[in-house]
């Protein structure tokens, strides 16, 4: 018999499932796509069966790669990306409705209500997340109004909710938990972040019954067992395994990026892109940045201050899918390096509205500066940029407050792309480190679990062991990135105005 974590990992583009063994590796790996589905200009859903069908698909697959069973399970650990709220039923299990992806914008005019009301400052001083349609409230709030029926069954104690944490660990349970952990909790708009528990005015005002919400725990905390029947044939007598960790995928990347010092911070280049930076054991509000929960660990909350940009991998992904410009991810260097510069092409990828610092929803992407010179190279360096011109929009922010980020931890698919590595370093005057391993959110939620059952001592061990691959200097040119950063604030302001 192995010893291996496993860790499910479910993005916005892929359900991932990891195992990992005791000496801190991955050996298996297995992922299926997650197909969002698009009901109406703006609106962003999903189905929460087929994202727990390709979850657990990924899970049996990583396991047969190595021929594990349940039997070779430690601990679980499960990581989402937060904010999108599945609403089910109890008793079968079925949801009522998909599932609102924190992408979608459709819950606007309950935001619009609330800021009407009044609400706006209450909310973040309350939870340290904005009135946005971002956060898991209004989302709630929408299917409890819109769905047939469902505010009524939800007063009857019939449905319960969560984020996709508390989806795949409520079926990986058979049922029998309805959990999530602080982190994902301080993403929706309802947890208190000073109280560490759900806000009932908040609740109240948003018309949630508490009896609706997950019990909100520690990170680390014994979620519940893992029914084997969710193995299917390689349950090989397994009497369960227990899911002792559980993290917002930003969290957990922050984690694995051993970000344990107040001041030190990761930046995940993702389908969204998360600088998060370590603010320490209290809540930190800085304009334009959200304040959540890193982690419960240990009996000790940490806090994190994030700056949550929308479009970042996303960007690169439609101009591969819609635009056809390139087929892989593997073409997007090569392609932006054929250009010695941006050529004057500066692309904001607005396209659900700009997140931090901006919180505006009515901006619209935009590619501006094209001319007859122009080629896809410049577009795709374009787009390549804007992720490391909204990353240092977020550190600007910070700087402002006091929170100077001094050296930037980096990871997420793209993180693998040194030209804009380089770039973000040049462009921040900070070194940017890349470790070897890019699947830090995967295996932060997992070293958390095996922390649980002993696997590993501590998180010391983890930040003791934490090495960069690489690192990225600053440039000297220092006078040429603030040049072209001026360039992308024009591009910004003209993106927010059209
Ligand atoms: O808050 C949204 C964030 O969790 C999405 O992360 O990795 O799917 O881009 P990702």
């Amino acid at each position: 018999m192995t010893s291996y974590v496993l860790t499910l990992d479910e993005g916005t583009s892929s359900a991932r499932a990891v195992l990992i063994d005791p000496d801190g590796q991955i050996v298996s790996e297995a992922r299926r796509p997650v197909v969002p589905v698009f009901p109406h200009p703006g609106w962003v859903e999903l189905d929460p069966v087929r994202v727990w069908q390709s979850q657990r698909d990924a899970m049996l697959e990583a396991m047969s790669r190595v021929g594990a069973t349940a039997r070779d399970l430690v601990a679980i650990g499960i990581t989402t990306s937060r904010e999108t709220v599945v609403l089910w039923d109890r008793r079968t299990g079925e949801p009522i409705h998909r599932a609102i992806s924190w992408m979608s914008n459709q819950t606007e005019p309950i935001v619009t209500r609330w800021r009407e009301a009044g609400w706006d400052d209450d909310i973040r001083a309350r939870t340290g997340v904005y009135n946005n349609p971002f956060f898991s409230a209004s989302k709630l709030t929408w299917l409890l109004e819109n769905v047939p029926g469902a505010r009524e069954r939800a007063e009857r104690g019939e449905l319960a909710a969560g984020t996709l944490d508390t989806w795949l660990l409520w079926q990986l349970t058979a049922g029998r938990s309805h959990r999530t952990d602080h982190s994902e909790a301080s993403r929706t708009g309802l947890f208190n972040l000073h109280t560490l528990a759900w806000d009932e005015q908040l609740c109240a005002r948003a018309g949630v019954p508490l009896a609706l919400l997950p019990e909100a725990v520690p990170s680390d905390a014994a979620f519940g067992d893992a029914d084997p029947t969710v193995f299917g044939d390689l349950a090989a007598g397994s009497r369960g395994v227990p899911v002792t960790a559980i993290l917002g995928d930003q969290q957990a990347g922050m984690f694995g990026q051993a970000c344990f010092e107040p001041g030190s911070a990761k930046n995940t280049y993702g389908t969204a892109g998360v600088l998060t930076v370590n603010s320490g054991a209290d809540p930190m509000l800085v304009d334009g940045q959200i304040a959540s929960v890193a982690w419960t660990v240990a009996g000790r909350t940490a806090f994190e201050v994030e700056g949550t940009v929308f479009s970042s991998g996303q960007t690169l992904g439609w101009l591969r899918d819609r635009m056809k410009m390139f087929s892989t991810g593997n073409d997007i260097e090569r392609l932006a390096r054929l250009a010695d510069d941006n050529g004057g092409v500066y692309f904001v990828p607005a396209f659900n509205g700009l997140g931090s610092p901006y919180w505006d929803r009515g901006a619209t992407a935009t590619i501006s500066g094209l001319t007859l010179e122009s080629g896809a190279e410049h577009v795709v360096r374009a787009a390549v940029e804007a992720m490391a011109y909204q990353t240092r929009d977020n550190i600007d922010r910070l700087g402002a407050a006091g929170l100077a980020v001094a050296s930037l931890k980096v990871d997420g698919g793209a993180a693998g792309n040194d030209l804009l590595c380089q770039f973000q370093a040049d462009l921040c005057g900070i070194p940017v480190l890349r470790a070897s391993q890019r699947e830090m959110t995967a295996l932060g939620v997992g070293f958390l679990a095996g922390i649980g059952v002993g696997v590993w001592k501590s998180p010391d061990d983890l930040a003791a062991g934490w090495t960069a691959d690489l690192t990225f200097e600053p440039g000297p040119d220092a006078a040429r990135a603030d040049h072209l950063y001026e360039g992308w604030r024009r591009a910004v302001a003209a993106a927010r105005a059209a």
